[in-house]
């Protein structure tokens, strides 16, 4: 049984701690920290906390405490980390781990110096549809992963520290292509080396100096492509999709709206339907269960049985950095408006990366390139003879 304290009690405080203490868990909140004193008693009376405080170490320290779960926003997250470094209590943080790669190396060599558990919060490598998706990519039967697309946008966060440059350490990349970034490396494989990033990023609309909307392609090592589509602009809800090609196969998945449950109403409306749902009246996309279909309880399940087992998560905070690292270019990216390299100043997977040969033979003498039946009934093959290079089509009745 884990016995937690959460620093912050907003908007994802409230998931982890539903999350958390939900379906008869055996694990406990013992702690709530917060800014606002009467934000801190409401949290403590919903979830039955025996104790709460204003105080970010004072939490930390507290002899109840064996696990600290960082739910602060970002400009908080070094602080926070280093101070459970100096308690030496096991530390899981919500994403981004950093608001720059630079505070996430510091945070990285601070909990592996000092020893202590570290997990990286990111939920959407964790969702049912994500581990499904994996596993069938994991059994080879898409190939070789040729480009993972992963897309979130919705209408804007919900507080205001979000907005501020300053404080979150930039706009839509910051906050959601953390996500997208983990998704795809986790599909391309996290052991292949990002390389360099091409972004594109704007403020089209809202009146702030960080980005509102951002598109970005990743290049491993292997050939492989990442790419993230972010945006604070998007009207319609929450909208969390991803697509994986692979040289023999695709998946397609939708996380979030219409994904099977669709509810009209004439009446004034359902009172809630689902995170950043823009309308609750005509027809809405419920979630069924939010807390598993955003990936928190497989997420938490991980990280106290490693926790408890002495090993490491899936998500750790190296996670944390290599994704911050990809931001850092990202942005570097859409500023030259040049590819820029990803500067990984830590790196534990291969090194060398070769491209796998994806040719098909198609005889001795010849490559298939292509191998089609036509509307009016031919099959056609397109072949490549190999000693000339000559490409020709070949039909077979
Ligand atoms: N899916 C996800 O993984 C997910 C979703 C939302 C937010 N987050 C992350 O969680 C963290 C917190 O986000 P949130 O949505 O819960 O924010 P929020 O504004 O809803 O809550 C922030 C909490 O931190 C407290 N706080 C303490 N010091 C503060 C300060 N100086 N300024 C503002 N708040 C302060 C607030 O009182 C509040 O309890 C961020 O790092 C964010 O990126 C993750």
């Amino acid at each position: 049984m884990r016995k937690i304290a959460i620093l912050g009690s907003g908007f994802i405080g409230r998931f982890y701690a539903d999350s958390i203490l939900s379906q008869r868990s055996r694990d406990t909140v013992v702690m709530i920290q917060s800014r606002r004193e009467e934000s801190c008693k409401s949290f403590a009376k919903k979830y039955n906390v025996p104790h709460h405080t204003l105080s970010m170490e004072e939490a930390i320290r507290h002899e109840a405490v064996d696990t600290v779960v960082v739910a602060l926003p970002n400009h908080l997250h070094l602080e926070a980390i280093l101070l459970c470094v100096k308690h030496k209590k096991a530390v899981l943080c919500t994403k981004p781990l950093g608001r720059n790669a630079s505070e996430a190396l510091t945070i990285l060599h601070a909990v592996e110096e000092a020893g202590i558990f570290n997990g990286y919060l990111e939920d959407l490598v964790y969702t049912p549809k994500f581990l499904k998706s994996k596993s069938i990519v994991d059994s080879g039967a898409l190939g070789k992963i040729l480009w993972a697309k992963s897309r979130e946008a919705h209408p804007g966060p919900h507080s205001e520290w979000f907005w501020d440059k300053n404080i979150a350490g930039g706009g839509a990349i910051i906050d959601l292509a953390c996500h997208c970034i983990e998704v795809s490396r986790s599909f391309i494989g996290k052991d292949i080396r990002p390389l360099e990033i091409m972004c594109w990023a704007d403020t089209q609309v809202k009146p702030i100096d960080a980005e509102d909307h951002a598109i970005g392609l990743v290049k491993y090592e292997n050939g492989a492509i990442g790419q993230f589509e972010v945006s604070w602009a998007f009207r319609g809800g929450l909208d969390l999709r991803d697509e994986v090609m692979g040289s023999e196969g695709t998946i397609w998945s939708n996380g979030f709206m219409r994904t099977g449950l669709e509810v009209f109403t004439s009446s004034s409306g359902v009172a809630y339907s689902a995170e950043k749902a823009e309308s609750n009246q005509g027809w809405t996309y419920p979630v069924g269960d939010e807390l598993n279909d955003l990936g928190y309880n497989h997420m938490f399940a991980d990280m106290f049985n490693a926790l408890d087992a002495h090993h490491a998560p899936k998500e750790t905070f190296y996670d944390g950095y290599i994704v911050n690292a990809i931001m850092d270019a990202a942005y570097a990216s859409a500023k030259s408006k040049q590819w820029e390299p990803v500067e990984l100043s830590v790196w534990r997977g291969r090194n060398t990366s070769e491209k796998e040969n994806l040719l098909i033979d198609f005889d001795a003498k010849h490559w298939l390139i292509k191998e089609e039946i036509t509307h009016f009934g031919t099959k056609k093959l397109i072949l490549k003879e190999k000693s000339t290079g000559r490409i020709f089509e070949r039909t077979v009745e």
